[in-house]
């Protein structure tokens, strides 16, 4: 199956770089989210990072209004019908994913592909969710979604070939690399990334040295493009702290326990850069 057309639940970070990264390679994009705020705000990062691409040349000036000119915002998910394929970038919160779900359910045509972004939920648990559990899958984008070339296709045990065919064939068409993962918690991407950046955490709590300096040592002595603390700010603390609370209920086992300085920077509100405050300030 060829997909021209996708819907995206979700304006923010994920959603909004998914949507323009469909949009960029001449899909048409329906993206919904709750209210006009959202979707504003997710429009303007759009067109703040194909500025980007346009100034370094990655893009010809015409992208802009061609781009853009695709994206069909949207606060109703009935808006989605068109749709051959729709990502679900929403909250990592499992009731919402799970209304949403539903909702597409009724609003797709049977032959359309369910996809989430989710970075941790259970595939088959979401799979399980929906009246085609068959055609279900999950396509994990990688922040910042323009840049990064992965794409981690997961499917869950109810996932039939063709989906998973129709799926790495998008990722291909989008300029991506995908990895196919089977289904468990965190997937490949986060049962290896979030305990390096909790440990990270469990350093700092522990004062054995600076912010700086363990992102300092992570970059220049393992070449990582920044640090764990500064990457867990791009991320969002809340995300990285609820991914370690799914791997902790998942696998029941106290090596994946979050830091408590990592949970209470979450209460504080300190969520990383889009709250302006994390592990650094910006
Ligand atoms: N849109 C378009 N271009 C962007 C961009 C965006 N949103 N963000 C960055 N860029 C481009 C910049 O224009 C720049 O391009 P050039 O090098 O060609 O000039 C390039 O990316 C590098 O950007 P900067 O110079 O501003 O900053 P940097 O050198 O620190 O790179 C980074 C930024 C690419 C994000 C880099 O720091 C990096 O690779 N960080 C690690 C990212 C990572 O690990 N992501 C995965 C997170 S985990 C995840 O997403 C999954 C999950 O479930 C939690």
């Amino acid at each position: 199956m060829q997909i021209r057309t996708v819907g995206v639940v979700g304006a923010g970070t994920m959603g909004n770089g998914i949507a323009q990264v469909l949009a960029t390679h001449g899909l048409e994009v329906w993206l919904a989210d709750v209210s006009e705020t959202a979707l504003t705000r997710g429009l303007e990062a759009i067109r703040n990072s194909l500025e980007r691409l346009i100034r370094k040349g990655a893009l010809p000036e015409d992208a802009r209004h061609a781009t853009l000119g695709r994206i069909h915002p949207t606060t109703v998910l009935a808006a989605l019908a068109p749709c051959q394929l729709v990502v679900e970038a929403a909250t990592e919160n499992a009731d919402i994913k799970q209304g949403i779900f539903k909702a597409l359910d009724d609003v797709l045509p049977a032959e359309a592909i369910l996809a989430t972004n989710t970075s941790s939920i259970s595939l088959t648990r979401i799979a399980a969710w929906s009246r085609r559990p068959e055609r279900v899958i999950g396509m994990h984008f990688m922040n910042p979604v323009p840049v990064m070339q992965l794409v981690e296709v997961i499917r869950a045990l109810q996932t039939d070939d063709a989906t998973h065919a129709a799926v790495t064939g998008l990722a291909e068409a989008l300029g991506k690399t995908p990895v196919t993962v089977r289904d468990g918690a965190g997937f490949v991407s986060n049962r290896v990334l979030m305990p390096m950046i909790n440990e990270a955490a469990f350093v700092l709590y522990e004062n054995l040295a600076t912010a700086e300096d363990i992102d300092t040592v992570m970059k220049l002595g393992m070449n990582h493009p920044i640090g764990p603390l500064a990457l867990a700010d791009l991320i969002g603390l809340d995300t990285c702290l609820s991914i370690m609370d799914i791997l902790y209920t998942e696998f029941r086992d106290s090596k994946y326990r979050a830091c408590p300085l990592l949970v209470q920077m979450v209460q504080a509100g300190r969520l990383g850069r889009k709250s302006g405050q994390g592990f650094y300030r910006y």
